[in-house]
């Protein structure tokens, strides 16, 4: 088969021509020159549309397939999923190296091979490695088809062949079209075989998982591309040196965004967390520097341990430092201690950090925060059993958070027995916990320090 011609185009101008070039002489910018290659026949998007193919439906005559989602057997999994496998989608997992990326698909795999037909494609591992895995997963994952492949015309022939219900292609940044002539990874690579993939899970009812790297700071490496193709986004994060991952979603077309699955990564693979509070949350917060806080991670209400440190400088400039917390927020945390709280922090070093290893993004958090620093500057516990929730304004205020009554809820699963809140439009209750209405930071310092 003739090679098919390719052409650069300018992704900022559109800008076309046959030569690969490091600027567009359009546009004048840098490295905005991607590859396009006319469609291979397979490859041709939508042909039956310029036919007269498809013809348009009611919306009320389209069946809706939803009742024939496949779970994956791990209940975290499905939860972030929006309640299992849709037929026909494509999922981007994204996360860190070693984060549990090719452990949890691979688990999966295991799970669902007993009502589907599953591929799994590795392009970064030798198929004995992922046996070597699966065999350190108790065996799981048996019948799963394996297939050691990187070129996509190779990839869609055995996906025609063999039509599985279920494909994981680990990593999508290792496949690659032939006849393109840059390397496998760039954002013409990806987006060409991302679409192959695409029209093949349309077409076949197969749902397809791919696997992509991300950079430094967190993007998925190259393609912001993919997140556009593909039908929801998984980001699987955590801290490498703790044992728990999150499993984040933050795009799905056919479930709620945001929604979280807890993992704990042991021996033998990954293991949903019923019960996260427990894990980011040592005891009931009756140190001197502690306080407790309920984040909102998705739906779901989990306690996290906010624990300070604050003590005389050495230094001409007192250091602050914040972990698992924006520092720019603690930063106008201490201003507003110093304006509500009568507190001099400038001789003071203050630390900042959120157990476990979690991050603490949720401005419900920001009370418990500043309750720390306090609790640790005056060197005095927050009575036991005390759980702070709020965000704190300029002015002092105390805003309540989004849903406050499932975060009560927890923190009274939890054992607390008293929350110091802001003022709230209509009264909280909860059975069985004291809820303190605080008017302003300055009123909440002394009914949680005394
Ligand atoms: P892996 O799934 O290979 O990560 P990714 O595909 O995202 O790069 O996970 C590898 C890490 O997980 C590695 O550091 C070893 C650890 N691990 C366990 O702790 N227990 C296990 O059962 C497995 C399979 C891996
Ligand atoms: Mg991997």
């Amino acid at each position: 088969m003739a090679k098919p011609k390719s052409s650069w185009v300018c992704t900022e101008c559109g800008h076309k021509q046959s030569m690969q070039a490091g600027f567009c002489p359009s546009c004048r910018k840098y490295n905005t020159l991607v590859e396009e290659v006319e469609a291979l026949p397979t490859f041709r998007r939508g042909p039956k549309a310029a036919s007269g193919g498809a013809q348009s439906r009611r919306l009320s005559d389209i069946s809706i397939q939803d009742a024939t989602r496949i779970t994956t057997g791990i209940s975290e999994f499905d939860r972030v999923l929006g309640g299992g496998v849709v037929p026909g989608s494509l999922v981007l997992v994204g996360g860190d190296p070693g984060i549990g990326k090719s452990t949890l698909l691979l688990q999966m795999c295991g799970r669902i091979e007993k009502q589907a037909s599953v591929l799994y494609i590795t392009g970064e591992e030798s198929a004995s490695q992922v046996a070597l895995r699966a065999e350190r997963l108790g065996g799981q994952a048996a019948h799963v088809w394996m297939l050691a492949e990187t070129r996509i015309e190779a990839i869609l022939a055995e996906l025609a062949r063999l039509d599985p219900k279920i494909v994981v292609v680990d990593s999508i940044q290792t496949v690659y079209r032939d006849d393109l002539e840059s390397a496998p990874g760039t954002v013409s690579q990806l987006r060409e075989s991302a679409a192959a993939l695409l029209t093949w899970a349309k077409s076949s009812g197969g749902s397809v998982f791919l696997v992509g790297h991300v950079t430094k700071d967190g993007q998925l490496a190259g393609p912001r591309v993919l997140e556009h193709m593909v039908d929801t986004v998984l980001y699987f994060e955590g801290d490498r040196h703790h044992m728990y991952r999150l499993l984040r979603a933050t795009k799905n077309r056919y479930g709620a965004t945001g929604e979280v699955g807890v993992f704990e990564m042991r021996s033998s693979g990954l293991e949903g967390v019923q019960n996260p509070s427990s894990l980011f949350m040592g005891n009931l917060g009756s140190r001197p520097g502690v306080c407790i806080a309920a984040t909102l991670e998705g739906s779901r209400p989990i306690l996290v341990e906010v624990q300070a440190l604050a003590g005389a400088t050495h230094f001409s400039m007192p250091q602050r430092v914040a972990t698992g917390f924006d520092a720019r927020r603690m930063t106008i945390l201490l201003a507003l201690l110093e304006r509500h709280g009568g507190m001099h922090l400038g001789g003071y070093d203050v630390f900042l950090s959120v157990a476990g290893g979690l991050k603490l993004d949720d401005p419900g958090g920001e009370l418990a925060a500043a309750l720390a620093v306090a609790s640790s500057l005056r060197d005095t516990a927050l009575a036991q059993g005390t759980i702070a929730l709020g965000e704190l304004g300029l002015g002092g205020e105390i805003r309540p958070p989004a849903q406050l009554e499932a975060r009560l809820k927890e923190a009274r699963q939890m054992g607390f027995k008293r929350a110091l809140v802001g003022r709230t439009p209509k009264p909280v209750k909860v059975e069985g916990l004291e809820v303190v209405v605080c008017e302003d930071l300055g009123v909440a310092l002394e009914r949680g320090l005394g």
